[in-house]
């Protein structure tokens, strides 16, 4: 995770950023604090990137990298605005002691548009990553990349339409209006048990949501989601993030999970 000491709205590069509206920072550090110490109370490790001036998106911290396996794939954004974040990704994994970090050569923004199951890595495209990108995480994971085409602006990144539950047993949920007629295709057909979000609490960035496969952190205005994923056995944690939703990002966004070996 990455403090947004820096955070603002300076430059819009989706349509939730709007840069006439005022950014709170105390509000928004106090908001993330309370998401990065749930995960500390959860028994979870939060390793810090630390915040760049000039980099007001680097709260986003989703989208710096993909790490299965211990394995790295760095970060080529889409937005020169964003391009020097993916070098303070690069040089934290090196620092690290990560010994394959590999620099892409296609545009992908992270987990941003990359979803690691049990079987697969789910790829968006659309907006953000390039489709090249997809088959050089294919061949740097060694996982089947399964590509899914984005429709609608407001779910720009696959991490705003999709997340996975249960990354053990390929449990996922989404909103079907993301997606383009052959990807819901693709997702009925590889998720039918999946649970199936309406647009009420997508809106809500209600899939923008990080599961250790109990427990579901997610921004507490997705309320008709907490129901659905008690029944399946998940705890919901209600989050809110409302600060940083000025910069188009929840839970998800700012949470990059490092996936060991
Ligand atoms: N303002 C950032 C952008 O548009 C938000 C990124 C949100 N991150 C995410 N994983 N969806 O790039």
């Amino acid at each position: 995770m990455c403090p947004p000491a820096h955070f603002q709205v300076t430059y819009s590069i989706n349509p939730w950023m709007d840069p006439a509206k005022p950014v709170d920072v105390p509000l928004a550090v106090a908001q993330w604090e309370e998401l990065r110490d749930r995960y500390r109370a959860l028994g979870h490790t939060v390793d810090l990137l630390d915040p760049r001036p000039g980099l007001p998106d680097m709260v986003f911290a989703a989208n710096g990298a993909t790490v299965v396996d211990g394995r790295v794939l760095g970060a080529r954004f889409a937005h020169p605005e964003r391009e020097l974040e993916a070098v303070a990704h690069l040089e934290w994994f090196r620092g690290r002691g990560y010994a394959q970090v590999h620099e892409p050569v296609h545009v992908n923004e992270g987990e941003g548009d990359f979803a690691v199951t049990a079987s697969y890595l789910l790829a968006g495209r659309g907006f953000r990553a390039s489709p090249l990108s997809h088959g050089e995480a294919q061949e740097v994971f060694g996982r089947p990349v399964i590509g899914l085409d984005l429709v609608d602006p407001r779910f720009y990144h696959l991490d705003t339409a999709l997340a996975v539950l249960d990354d053990a047993a390929d449990e996922v949920m989404y909103y079907p209006g993301a997606f383009s007629a052959g990807s819901r295709a693709v997702l009925r057909r590889m998720f039918p048990g999946a649970l199936v979000v309406d647009e009420a609490d997508a809106v809500a960035f209600g899939l923008n949501a990080v599961s250790d496969g109990l427990h579901v952190l997610l921004p507490q205005a997705a309320v008709g989601l907490f129901g659905p994923l008690r029944q399946r056995g998940f705890v919901p944690v209600g989050m809110d993030l409302g600060e940083l939703l000025k910069g188009g990002g929840s839970v998800k966004c700012c949470t990059l999970e490092l996936r060991g070996l």
